[in-house]
């Protein structure tokens, strides 16, 4: 192994690789196994978070004592279940979810899992719908992965509406490899990163796509 930088961008991690670490640290037990199917099982996107990374985001619950937490974009509810089978009996979940049948497949998946009374699948875009959750604040987790057109506007509202040491993790960060374009949803998602960097203790996580997360200062 070279002990310098130069092993900086090399991939290691090859596709049995990862199948072998997931199949040790981020099992799919049967509830998880449902969430993470619905989309192609229902004929949605299967743009779910990866089995690693849903862990991660329980992990980072565990880590920092999350007790309210605020999703935007469910999809079918795979990091949704990760975040709230994290969060203590009284803590709470709300996940955002502006596609119908969406919302409809996560509230089915927070069922099967036993976490309804624990997590509330709001209907609506972000836009629309944070503001009205702002009374339930302030809050320990904003996991963002939803249209990354809005990014820095979810950012701001997780930095208007975090405790002091609370999470801020977006998805998608690298926008699937368009991060630099010359693009509106490029210099949104650029100015999350710029403002989130300012308000927070912040690090890209080299994901397949990046995850940004950041510790409310
Ligand atoms: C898409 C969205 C995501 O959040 C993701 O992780 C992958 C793809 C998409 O909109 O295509
Ligand atoms: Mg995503």
């Amino acid at each position: 192994m070279a002990d310098d930088d130069s092993r900086q961008g090399v991939r290691y991690a090859d596709a049995a690789i990862v199948a072998w670490v997931d199949g040790l640290h981020a099992r799919l037990d049967p509830a998880l196994k449902l969430a993470f199917e619905a989309p192609t099982s229902l004929g949605l996107p299967a743009i779910q978070v990866g089995p690693s990374e849903g862990r991660l985001l329980g992990l980072f619950c565990q880590l920092a004592g999350v007790k309210k937490a605020v999703e935007v974009g469910t999809l079918a509810g795979f990091s949704a279940l990760h975040i709230a089978r994290a969060l203590p009996a009284d803590g709470h979940l709300w996940t955002i979810e502006i596609e119908p049948a969406h919302a409809a497949a996560a509230e089915v998946n927070l069922a099967a899992a036993g976490l309804s009374g624990r997590a509330t699948v709001v209907l609506g875009s972000g836009q629309a719908a944070l503001p009205g959750l702002e009374a339930h604040g302030p809050f320990d987790l904003v996991f963002i992965d939803a249209d990354k057109e809005g990014y820095d506007f979810y950012g701001r509202w997780a930095a208007r509406n975090l405790r002091p040491g609370g999470l801020l993790i977006a998805d998608n960060a690298y926008l699937f490899g368009h991060l630099l374009d010359d693009s509106p949803v490029a210099a949104a998602v650029r100015r999350l990163h710029e403002e989130a960097a300012l308000a927070f203790d912040t690090v890209c996580i080299p994901t397949p796509d990046g995850l940004l997360l950041g510790i409310k200062k």
